[in-house]
């Protein structure tokens, strides 16, 4: 998978973006990939994993960080990943250049916004990951992520692959049957929706948009990776962990050209 770019956005604020970010990089990570991060929204939630991560993980190091702001300045490279951080549109596509040549990798966080990074990053990806929840709002979010991406592409006169990722999925374990099936029933919907009624318009055409068989589940492991930096692992949680490799590997499959829509995933 030599320098292969995933842009991860959608416009919706909230979505599980910089989660899924910090999920993938930590899961080709283990399995000895090199991966470049760029950090592309001004709220840095992507550099502050890193730096959780990287103390974690035995950094010894020091981080450049600005004392106003406490944000990261300075790009920092630690056990096969490296944080680039502060990336704008203006730098973009030079950090890309230089991460592709370097990195197995690369995965671009954006701003919860339809915003000039998000056109950049769209035009340099291999590979688009939207994760989107499935509620009416992120729908809305959908619609506006999709409308930037076919602007893009039709620019491009290249379709870049193009995958919704459902989020914050899945049943908690103590909720009652009726609302487990109310649960089932709106994810089930919000797939089906995304699949019939979202277009991406290409070249004149009608394309429709695909949405990954692995879903984001709600886990608690997942959030808790924002307070310590520690991805899922198989001791505390082995359905979380099982759910962050099944991602990971559906989304080299698309990598690979290898993906079809009838593969069941975790
Ligand atoms: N699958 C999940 N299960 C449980 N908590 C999650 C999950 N995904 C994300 N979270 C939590 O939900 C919140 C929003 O997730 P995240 O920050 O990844 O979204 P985002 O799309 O990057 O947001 P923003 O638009 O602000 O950048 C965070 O507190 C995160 O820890
Ligand atoms: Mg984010």
């Amino acid at each position: 998978m030599a320098g292969r770019v995933i842009a991860v956005g959608c416009s919706k604020g909230g979505s599980g973006k910089s989660t899924t970010t910090c999920l993938l990089a930590t899961a080709y990570q283990a399995q000895g990939l090199t991966v470049a991060l760029l950090d592309a929204d001004p709220q840095a939630h992507l550099a502050k994993w890193f730096r959780l991560w990287a103390i974690a993980t035995g950094f010894t190091g020091e981080f450049v960080i600005d004392p106003k702001t406490s944000r990261i300045t300075d790009a920092v490279d630690h056990n096969g990943i490296k944080l680039y951080p502060l990336v704008t549109k203006d730098d973009m596509r030079g950090k890309v250049a230089e991460a592709k040549a370097n990195f197995d990798l690369v995965l671009i966080d954006l701003q919860g916004a339809p915003n000039n990074e998000m056109v950049f990053a769209f035009g340099a990806a291999d590979l688009i990951v939207v994760p989107a929840q499935a509620s009416g709002f992120d729908l809305d979010g959908l619609i506006t992520t999709t409308s930037i991406y076919s602007e893009v592409v039709n620019m491009k006169e290249r379709l870049t692959p193009y995958f919704v990722l459902l989020t914050f999925t899945g049943v908690p374990r103590k909720q009652s049957l009726g609302g487990k099936l109310i649960r089932q029933a709106t994810d089930a919907y919000a797939r089906e929706q995304i699949s019939t009624v979202l277009k991406v318009d290409f070249a004149g055409e009608p394309h429709p948009v695909h949405v990954l068989n692995t879903e984001l589940h709600y886990r608690q492991p997942f959030k808790s990776m924002s307070l310590t930096g520690m991805p899922p692992s198989a001791k505390d949680d082995a359905e979380a962990e099982k759910n962050q490799m099944a991602l990971a590997q559906e989304v080299a499959l698309v990598l690979q050209g290898q993906w079809q829509s009838e593969i069941a995933t975790a």
